[in-house]
C-alpha cells in the first residue's frame, strides 16, 4: 500500500492490478487484509493532489462497480435498460415523473437513488413520504419488477458499490470529496452497477448546485460522460441552471404532490420541460428517434396521454403504498401542522428566487438533513412559489412555507421575503436545458 500512495503523492501511475487490488481491499472483510483508514486516507488525498489518467479513472470506476452486486437485465433491444441521473439541486423532483413516464416509453428503467445532503434533495426522501411506500428492494425483487413494470425505484442494497460507501464517508472526514476523478468514479461506479445501456445526466450549476459555476459543471458533465462511454453505456448530459429552484414546491411530499401533477398534465413548466428533455435525450441516444425534436414531441406526448400516471399508480402499489391514503393526502391543502404565507411588498417582476436560501429553509424547516443519516420531516418546505418573470402585485403571495409549528414558520418566512428579488423590469432570459456533452 505504502508504493501505491508513493507513487501518486509523486505524481506517478497506478497499475489497473494496483488498482484493483486497493479496491478489493477496501471492502474485504479478511482482517489480514483489509486496509486501515489512514493508508486509504492517504491514497485519496494523493489522487486529488495528482489526479487520475484516463485509464485510471476507467479501471477505479470498474473495480468500484464491480465491488459489489451488478443488476443484470435480458437483451431485449426494443426494452434498452436506461436512468438518469442528476447532480442535485433544490425543487429537483424529475427523477419522479421520468422513471414512469420512461417506462411507458418501452424503456426499462432500474433506478436507484440516494438520500438529500445539505439543501440538495434526495429521490427516496421525497418517495418514502408517500404512506407504505417502500425503497427498500433487493435485487431479485428489483430486477424482477423492472422485467415486468419497466420501472422500480429503490435505494442502493448493502450489498451494491460497497466501495464507493467506505471510501465516500472517508473523502467525508478527511477533505477530499472535491477530486473530480474521485467526483466521476463514485457518480458513475454506482449507475454502471444499474447494468444500464444508456444514461442521460442532468449536470446542474448556479447557486443551489454543487458546481456554482457553469464551467465547472460542463467540465463535470465532459468527464462523466466520456468515462461512462469509455465504460460502454451511451450517455449524454444536460448542463441546467440551479440559481432558480425548479417547480414551485422543494419539500419531500410537496414535491411529490407537484409530480403528480406533471403525471397528470399539469404542473410547472419547466418541471415538465426537463422531464421531457431527459426522455428526448434517452430516445435519440437509444436510436429510438432520429432527432431532438422527434424526441421532446414523443416524450411530451407519452406524458399528456395519461399512460405515465397509470404506470406511476402501478409502480407505488408495486411497492406497497397505501394508494387510498395517498390519494386523499393529494387532495389534501396542506400536511404540515402550520402553513404560513409570504406576501410581495411591493408590486413588480420577479427578477429572481435564490435556489440556495430556498434549499436552506427547507433543510432547517426540517425536509433535509446536515449530517448522513439524521432523518427528515416529510411534510415540512415551500410551495407556490412564484417564478423569475412573473408580474407581481403588492401584497400578492409569492409563497407558502409549511413548517411543525408557528415559530418555525415565522422564521422561515422572514428568510423567504429575501429569497425574492422583485424589480421594475423583467429578468433577462437564462439560457437553460442545453445539451452540450455527448
Ligand atoms: N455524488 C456522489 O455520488 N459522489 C460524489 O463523490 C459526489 C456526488
Amino acid at each position: 500500500m505504502v508504493t501505491w500512495i508513493e507513487a501518486k503523492r509523486d505524481g506517478g501511475r497506478l497499475s489497473d492490478a494496483a488498482i484493483r487490488e486497493f479496491v478489493g481491499r477496501v471492502v474485504t472483510d479478511d482482517p489480514a487484509r483489509r486496509l486501515e483508514d489512514g493508508p486509504v486516507a492517504a491514497l485519496l488525498m494523493a489522487i486529488l493532489f495528482r489526479g487520475l489518467d484516463d485509464g485510471e479513472r476507467r479501471c477505479l470506476t470498474l473495480a468500484m462497480r464491480d465491488s459489489g452486486e451488478v443488476l443484470r437485465f435480458g437483451r431485449d433491444a426494443g426494452r434498452p435498460v436506461v436512468d438518469k441521473h442528476s447532480t442535485g439541486g433544490v425543487g429537483d423532483k424529475v427523477s419522479l415523473p421520468l422513471a414512469p413516464l420512461l417506462a411507458s416509453l418501452g424503456f426499462r428503467v432500474p433506478m436507484v437513488s440516494g438520500r438529500g445532503l445539505g439543501i440538495t434533495g434526495g429521490t427516496l426522501d421525497k418517495l418514502e413520504s408517500i404512506p407504505g411506500f417502500t425503497t427498500r428492494l433487493e435485487r431479485a425483487r428489483l430486477e424482477a419488477q423492472v422485467e415486468e413494470l419497466g420501472v422500480a425505484m429503490a435505494g442502493q442494497t448493502e450489498r451494491m458499490v460497497p466501495a464507493d460507501r467506505r471510501l465516500y464517508a472517508l473523502r467525508d472526514v478527511t477533505g477530499t470529496v472535491p477530486s473530480m476523478d474521485l467526483i466521476v468514479a463514485s457518480i458513475l461506479s454506482k449507475k454502471l452497477a444499474e447494468g444500464l445501456e444508456a444514461l442521460v445526466l442532468d449536470v446542474k450549476f448556479g447557486g443551489g448546485a454543487f458546481m456554482r459555476e457553469r464551467a465547472a459543471a460542463e467540465e463535470l458533465a465532459r468527464r462523466l460522460v466520456g468515462l461512462a462511454k469509455d465504460c460502454g453505456v451511451r450517455t449524454r448530459a444536460l448542463i441546467t441552471d440551479m440559481d432558480t429552484p425548479l417547480g414551485r414546491s422543494a419539500g419531500n411530499w410537496l414535491e411529490v404532490k407537484e409530480s403528480v401533477a406533471c403525471l397528470s398534465g399539469g404542473g410547472p413548466a419547466d418541471v415538465r420541460a426537463l422531464v421531457v428533455e431527459c426522455a428526448a435525450q434517452l430516445l435519440v441516444e437509444t436510436g429510438q428517434v432520429a432527432d431532438e425534436e422527434a424526441g421532446r414531441a414523443r416524450a411530451g406526448e407519452e406524458l399528456e396521454s395519461g399512460r405515465p400516471l397509470e404506470r406511476w399508480n402501478r409502480l407505488l402499489m408495486a411497492q406497497g403504498a397505501d394508494m387510498a391514503r395517498t390519494a386523499s393526502m393529494l387532495c389534501a391543502d396542506a400536511l404540515a401542522p402550520c402553513v404560513g404565507e409570504v406576501r410581495a411588498g411591493r408590486g413588480g417582476w420577479v427578477r429572481s428566487c435564490a435556489a440556495r436560501v430556498v434549499g436552506e429553509v427547507v433543510r432547517d424547516l426540517g425536509g433535509g438533513r446536515l449530517t448522513p443519516g439524521a432523518g427528515v420531516d416529510p411534510w415540512v418546505g415551500v410551495d407556490r412559489m412564484a417564478k423569475p418573470g412573473e408580474k407581481v402585485a403588492a401584497g400578492d403571495v409569492v409563497c407558502r412555507v409549511h413548517g411543525r409549528d408557528r415559530g418555525a414558520v415565522e422564521a422561515a418566512m422572514a428568510r423567504m421575503e429575501g429569497a425574492f428579488e422583485v424589480g421594475d423590469e423583467p429578468p433577462p432570459p437564462r439560457p437553460d436545458g442545453s445539451t452540450e456533452a455527448r
